[in-house]
């Protein structure tokens, strides 16, 4: 059954099984996107499709983003993101996402105010970093504090209205940053640093990662400028791991918090979120000659290890972020004056592989994760912390999907099927009866 908002293309599908036409309909997107509508197949066919990976699977519709990964296009909401890198803001970004338009100066004003007063933890909350060990992964912390967020909001967890959503999004957005920056300190052993007000919603992360009670931390415009582009460049990315694990979890009716803390769990993988901390594992193991760019190549080709942060599921050109971002590590390094010899290992990592038949012949370029740890990094962030600012940066997506799902009402819960290859039926063996030891 279509819905009222899918569009119905002129076009088609006709599958023949066993002698049976079947006339599947064609819907079409807003960017003329066209997917074969199988809803009905299984009930009149008795047969599924078979998809591992998801992708051939259209799992929702959504007017959040849009990636063309032929052309290399990223927009959201339909704007380029080349447009919104060079004009905006996280927070507008934030503001985009979630709710469809930019915005106003009101809006965003009362948006921030907003993010403001929620930025503090609950104290209770602040003694939940104690139980973890020092050397606790801090994605572990980030996912296990996100969703104890609900335990303090108990009034969100079932969301009625607009206001309350607002709210509940406020609250995960300016706290994940708080929760983030704690999770370093503890690492580090070090005082727990209190967000300011008065400071911007990046200015205010650096300071609660890198003040001390007796000195502020005071980072440059351009360190503020490129993490609010980091942020946005993270910002969405439609139907990856990811996104899709959020609007499974919601389509049981789970609440906000669990639901993004499951997102973060997802992101936590190396061929996903972990990508951008594996890429310096990778290119510090070259700067230290463990490796060489040739031999690496090379085993990558024989496939005993892949090149991080290259190749894309849906990019199958380029990857504008990566673009964006490695101008923007050049950008960076040149206000610090400063550089990085990984930057410069890291282009002719790209060059080589990019000449090369085994990459070109496959598509496989770099993606937002190549060049991100390179800003990351003369930002002063440590290594294991990469994944955690791509989940700071992803909150706002996941959150507008989430609230895509919860407000159409008709998703059905997300429950695949397979096509199951284990022992056909067969009698139980008897404890007793049993051979070996
Ligand atoms: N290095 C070497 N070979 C690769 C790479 C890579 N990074 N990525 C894909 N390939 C090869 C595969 O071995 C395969 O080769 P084959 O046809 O000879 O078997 C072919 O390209 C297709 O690869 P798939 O695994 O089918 O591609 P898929 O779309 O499933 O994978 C993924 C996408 C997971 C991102 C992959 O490219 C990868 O592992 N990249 C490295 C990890 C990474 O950078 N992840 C971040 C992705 S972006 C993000 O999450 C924000």
């Amino acid at each position: 059954m279509l819905k009222d908002n899918d569009k119905v293309s002129t076009k088609t599908a006709y599958l023949i099984l066993d002698g049976t036409t079947y006339e599947l309909p064609v819907i079409v997107g807003s960017e003329n996107e066209h997917a074969i509508d199988i809803r009905n197949l299984r009930q009149e066919s008795g047969h599924i499709t078979y998809d591992p990976g998801y992708g051939n699977t259209g799992s929702c519709d959504s007017a959040i983003t849009f990636v063309n990964g032929e052309e290399g296009a990223l927009h959201y909401r339909g704007y380029p993101i080349e447009e919104i890198a060079k004009n905006g803001s996280f927070i507008e970004t934030a503001w985009l996402l979630i709710f469809g338009e930019l915005p106003t100066k009101g809006q965003r004003q009362r948006f921030r105010k907003l993010l403001t007063e929620n930025e503090l933890l609950h104290e209770d909350l602040r003694h939940h970093f104690e139980g973890f060990p020092s050397n606790g992964h801090p994605m572990a912390i980030l996912s296990a504090v996100v969703n104890s967020m609900g335990c303090y909001d108990p009034d969100l967890l079932d969301i009625e209205t607009k206001q309350e959503f607002v709210l509940a999004s406020a609250k995960v957005i300016s706290k994940v940053r708080t929760i983030a920056a704690w999770a370093y300190r503890k690492s580090k052993g070090l005082p727990f640093m209190y967000p300011d007000p008065e400071l911007s919603y990046c200015k205010n992360f650096l300071h609660m990662m890198f003040s001390e009670p007796y000195r502020l931390y005071e980072p440059s415009p351009e360190e503020v400028r490129a993490l609010s582009l980091f942020f946005t460049l993270h910002a969405d990315h439609e139907q990856n791991c990811s996104c899709s694990t959020v609007r499974m979890v919601q389509s049981t009716e789970a609440n906000l918090f669990a639901s993004v803390s499951a997102g973060i769990c997802a992101l936590w993988g190396r061929l996903h979120g972990g990508a951008n901390s594996a890429v310096i594992h990778m290119l510090e193991d070259i700067r230290d000659g463990k490796e060489d760019i040739k031999g690496y190549l090379e085993k990558v080709k024989r496939k005993e290890t892949r090149l991080m942060g290259f190749g894309h599921r849906i990019y199958k050109s380029f990857d504008p972020r990566a673009r964006i971002l490695q101008q923007a590590a050049h950008d960076l390094l040149d206000a610090k004056g400063s550089d990085d010899e990984l930057l410069e290992i890291a282009m002719e990592l790209s060059q080589e592989a990019q000449s090369d038949e085994y990459f070109t012949s496959r598509s496989l370029y770099p993606n937002v994760d190549f060049y991100s740890g390179i800003i990351l990094r003369s930002l002063n962030i440590p290594v294991d912390m990469f994944p955690v600012m791509f989940a700071i940066g992803r909150m706002p997506g996941w959150i507008a999907h989430w609230y895509e799902a919860h407000k159409s009402g008709v998703d059905k819960i997300h429950r695949p099927r397979q096509i199951y290859v284990g022992e056909r039926r067969r009698p139980y063996v008897l404890f007793d009866e049993r051979n070996g030891k």
